[in-house]
């Protein structure tokens, strides 16, 4: 079994030599084992073009070594230096509105770009060569957070020649393109793949087909890119890949990319998240300031658990204030342990703070880390020591199976993006809504990809809003023995964005059709029995035992067999009753936990984490504000 270890994000090439000693050693004494480093080095491992300096690195990598800590050895690509530039002036990412992105932060370049891509493959296999068999690199990580920055899409020059190769590629002739995509629609026929541009600048949307197609190209090209480095580094190093994804960041698919690494990692900042990509009212906000939403990390950690095929890590965790959200507060005492003992809990393998100690310079001054800029400890540093010692509770335990399984698909959320149909509907949010109402019934939930076939244990699927079904995936789902929570919008659209001809859902086995959608003002829902049904709601005809009607009589949830079908965007009240009902109807056993209480089992205990502000009584136990609480099984 691994090892679970906790670690720290280094960057040695920001601090004289005559530091690196002393602070390995603390590192060490801390308890840490791990230390990502690297990873936006390249001006300094080559300031110019063919000309190396590997003598730092190289006593970096011994100093790091004789402490015996682990290495992670990022790629340096997220940051090519100014000479590139130079070298290669259309190498840069172009936004939606046509301009290039200029240099002067990091991820400035085009993932379609091919010279850069060469220059990334060569400083890839450089490090490989004179690394790729030192004991101490234990790990590797390509590149760094692809996608960060809203740099996955790029309307180059570069990308608009990929797009139409791949366009080719894909279908065949020119004719079956314009067949699929519906073109004789307001005349858009084209006559070669070359005069198909980048649906950037139309002057009304562009065809939703060919957006799709541009999303999946962009996808795909972050899959090579990363294909690309993994494959220099396996040529010369046996040690696992990683790669560092972020908290929803949807852009490309995170399966495919992981499809060739061995390990998934995210940068979990629970307070940045919830201040700039959560979407709550002030008293919510308020409430949880200090302590992060109590769903969104747990979420992340399945779906990574997911996407590394049951291996995964934190590969940078929030120490403190960070520098990016809208305002940024400190954690409450004890949040930065409670962090990383609920990453454990998850099935994370190890966790790394970020960063060493807060540099006083350039963007992130003012980010914290463990230690300060004068190289006092800061709090995050006492808590990671603590977290180290609480380690060896959780050292034995493994992820406990889960039998309710919750599917996540990235092309969902590009077509909730592409054709959202109503202010509201987001794909994320959806998923999103029935893992938070599943969290507050005490479950242990496992995220799933969309092509899954093996439901083995599971006893409910909620499959919301997957937005294309294959015959095979439907043939799975429906002979999963599980029960299957279909809707709304799953199957609504043919893996050409449009219509089913039989309308959706056309889902074998579920004879049931969506003749009408509507989208709905917030403050204008469907009143049923018990709360509402907000955003979207389908009218729906076909041989099927309704479960719930609205108030007005209508369908809102019916059933056939082992299939369910929600025709609507069930409210939070909604949503709660019917799950709980369903869990409780095949007798997974539920836990009603009060606000801001959450729990994760693991094969050995029931882990308790309080996300509150104030301190909760539950089963006999009194847990603190930012408490953990362990239950031994
Ligand atoms: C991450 C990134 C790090 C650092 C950090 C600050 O997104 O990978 O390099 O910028 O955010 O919170």
């Amino acid at each position: 079994m691994t090892q679970k270890g906790l670690g720290v994000c280094y960057y040695p090439e920001h601090w004289p030599r005559e530091m690196w000693a002393s602070d390995v050693q603390r590192m060490a004494d801390i308890g840490l084992t791990w230390v990502r480093i690297g990873e936006f080095a390249w001006s300094r491992i080559e300031p110019k073009p063919g000309q190396f300096e590997w003598a730092w690195l190289d006593q970096a990598v011994e100093t790091l070594a004789d402490a015996g800590l682990k290495i992670v050895l990022g790629t340096p690509t997220a940051t090519p230096p100014r000479w590139m530039l130079s070298k290669h002036p259309d190498m840069l990412a172009v936004d939606a509105q046509g301009r290039p992105r200029k240099f002067g932060s990091r991820r400035h370049y085009c993932f379609s770009h091919e010279a850069y891509k060469k220059e990334c493959a060569r400083i890839v296999r450089l490090l490989a060569e004179r690394y790729g068999d030192h004991p101490a690199i234990c790990a590797w990580q390509t590149d760094n957070e692809y996608g960060c920055h809203d740099t996955t899409i790029s309307y180059s020059d570069a990308a608009r020649q990929g797009f139409q190769k791949w366009l080719a590629a894909r279908y065949d002739n020119i004719a079956a393109l314009n067949d699929a995509w519906g073109n004789v629609f307001w005349s858009m026929e084209y006559a070669a793949f070359d005069e198909v541009d980048l649906p950037n600048l139309t002057v009304t949307e562009a065809n939703p087909a060919h957006q799709m197609a541009f999303r999946r190209f962009s996808s795909d090209q972050v899959v090579a890119f990363n294909k690309l480095q993994v494959d220099e580094i396996r040529a010369k190093s046996t040690a696992p890949v990683i790669h560092n994804y972020m908290g929803r960041i949807t852009d490309f698919d995170h399966y495919q990319v992981a499809a060739d690494l061995d390990i998934a990692s995210w940068d979990s900042y629970p307070l940045g998240f919830l201040e700039d990509r959560i979407e709550a009212d002030d008293e919510f906000k308020n409430q949880y300031l200090k302590q992060g939403h109590p769903d969104y990390q747990a979420f992340h950690h399945d779906l990574y658990r997911a996407v590394g095929r049951g291996r995964w890590w934190i590969m940078e965790q929030q120490p403190g204030p960070v520098n990016w959200a809208p305002y940024n507060p400190a954690p409450l005492p004890g949040m930065v342990r409670l962090w990383a003992l609920e990453a454990f809990a998850h099935g994370a393998e190890n966790v790394l703070y970020f960063r060493w100690r807060q540099a006083p310079f350039a963007q992130e001054q003012m980010h914290t880390g463990l230690y300060l800029p004068d190289d006092s400890p800061n709090v995050a540093a006492n808590e990671a020591k603590q977290v180290a010692q609480d380690l060896s509770q959780l050292q034995a335990d493994q992820i406990e199976p889960a039998r309710v399984a919750l599917i996540f698909d990235y092309e969902s959320q590009w077509a909730s993006e592409i054709q959202p149909q109503g202010q509201g509907f987001d794909y994320f949010d959806l998923v999103f809504h029935y893992y938070k109402a599943l969290r507050r019934l005490g479950c242990n939930i496992d995220i799933l990809p969309p092509n899954a076939t093996n439901f083995g244990d599971y006893t409910v699927i909620f499959a919301p809003g997957v937005v294309t079904l294959t015959q095979a995936q439907q043939k799975a789902l429906r002979e999963s023995g599980a029960k299957v929570v279909l809707g709304p919008r799953t199957n609504a659209k043919t893996s050409e964005f449009s219509i089913p001809p039989a309308l959706p859902p056309n889902f074998d086995g579920l004879p049931l059709k969506i003749t009408n959608v509507e989208s709905l003002r917030p403050s204008a829902g469907v009143a049923l029995e018990k709360g509402q049904i907000r955003y979207w709601f389908e009218h729906i005809e076909g041989e099927v035992t309704p479960i719930l009607n609205t108030e007005d009589g209508r369908p809102a949830i019916v059933e056939k067999d082992n299939l369910i079908y929600c025709a609507g965007w069930l409210d939070e009240t909604a949503l709660f009753n019917f799950v709980g009902a369903l869990l409780g109807a095949v007798d997974i056993p539920i836990e009603h936990l009060p606000d801001g209480l959450r729990r994760r089992e693991t094969s050995d205990h029931v882990v308790y984490l309080n996300y509150a502000p104030i301190a909760i009584s539950h089963r006999d136990a009194e847990i603190p504000p930012a408490g953990v609480h362990f239950v031994r099984k």
